[in-house]
């Protein structure tokens, strides 16, 4: 919580406790000016008028006993914004105790495949069904149930990686995350060639998956203009065969499939505005061994031959 908020709640929980305490106060005694209980002209059961009878001491007492509880509950608790309560419980010290007692629980599942290289786990298939139904309940929902990706969410099953498919390059991905940061260029493009530039660009990027690059940029002219820019903006992420670096997670442009559409128009917009996909990590969410699990499930997935034991 800011600091802003703490001050904010504080002020409330004051208010409220200070408006009670004033509240019974106020409505404890008569004032000079109040009518006569008889001039009320309210009478029930022929003799009871208002301010004929007070409330009980004890029962304003009770009021005054729950107010001075309260402040006491809050002093022990900590509930004034950011001041630690005196018995040091806290929301998320106790949501820490409830999660460490979890992850004992799910050590005890887990346990046995603590440290194992990925390629052993792939090779187990009861290792293999717990990291699938790992990635069913915490990758599915970006990657879809079979881990064929959508548009912006790459496909797992296949050999393209952006990020590197070894097993250990995969644990990477899932245990820190990955930021894929392509800037922005539609501005620089067109101001070197305008608009059209982009469009040019655009189709040599899609030239770049021919079978003969060479043959297809003396046909397409548009693309042979583009491969200038792609020359000078791109290369150095793209590389200059536009093959792309692990390093900086710049995607493969000739292959045959992208995390993004391979029209021009969605090209285009890749160039504009640039892309920014975030692949979290899953460290703090799944922990060491969990990891692994899908890690080597997610492996296993694009090295079937590898990952079934011999002989079957
Ligand atoms: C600073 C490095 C960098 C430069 C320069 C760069 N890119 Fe990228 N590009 C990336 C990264 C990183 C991604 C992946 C974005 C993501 O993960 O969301 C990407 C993604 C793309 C994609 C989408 C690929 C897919 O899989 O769908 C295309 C197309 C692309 N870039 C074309 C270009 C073109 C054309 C240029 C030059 C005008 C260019 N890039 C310049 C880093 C770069
Ligand atoms: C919130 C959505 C989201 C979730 C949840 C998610 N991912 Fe991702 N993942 C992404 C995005 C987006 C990328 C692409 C990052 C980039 O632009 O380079 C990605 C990239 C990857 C890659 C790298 C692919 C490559 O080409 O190198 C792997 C491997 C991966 N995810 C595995 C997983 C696994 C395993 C899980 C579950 C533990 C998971 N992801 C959960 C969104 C997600």
């Amino acid at each position: 919580m800011s600091n802003a908020w703490s001050w904010y709640v504080i002020a409330i929980v004051a208010l409220n406790i200070l408006g009670c305490v004033w509240l019974l106060w106020w409505t404890a005694k008569r004032r000079p000016g109040d009518p006569k209980p008889e001039d009320t002209s309210h009478v029930w059961d022929g003799d009871i008028t208002e301010y004929n009878k007070p409330l009980p001491k004890w029962w304003i007492n009770l009021f005054y006993i729950t107010i001075v509880f309260s402040v006491g509950y809050l002093f022990w608790y900590g509930g004034l914004g950011n001041i630690p309560g005196y018995s040091g419980w806290t929301s998320t010290g106790e949501h820490d105790a409830d999660r460490a007692r979890r992850d004992a629980l799910l050590e005890e599942t887990f346990g046995v495949y603590a440290g194992q290289p990925l390629a052993q786990l792939a090779h187990d298939p009861q290792a293999r069904e717990l990291g699938r139904s790992i990635f069913v309940n915490t990758c599915a929902a970006c990657h879809g149930s079979s881990a064929q990706g959508a548009p912006g969410y790459p496909n797992l099953t296949d050999d393209i990686w952006n990020w590197g498919g070894q097993p250990e390059d995969i644990l990477h991905t899932v245990l820190d995350g990955r930021e894929g940061v392509m800037p922005p260029l539609g501005t620089v493009l067109s101001g070197i060639g305008g608009d059209v530039a982009i469009t040019q660009t655009a189709a040599y990027v899609r030239a770049l998956r021919s079978p003969d690059l060479q043959q297809t940029l003396r046909t397409d002219q548009m693309a042979a203009i583009g491969g200038k820019y792609f020359d000078s903006l791109c290369i150095a992420c793209h590389g200059p065969d536009g093959k792309g670096n692990q390093a900086l997670g710049a995607p493969d442009l000739t292959v045959g499939s992208s995390m993004y559409p391979n029209t021009i128009d969605s090209i285009r917009t890749t160039i504009i505005d640039g892309r920014h996909g975030i692949m979290p990590a899953h460290r703090g969410l799944l922990g060491e061994t969990r990891s692994r699990l899908v890690a080597a499930y997610v492996w296993s997935l694009s090295n079937p031959a590898e990952s079934t034991p011999a002989g079957q």
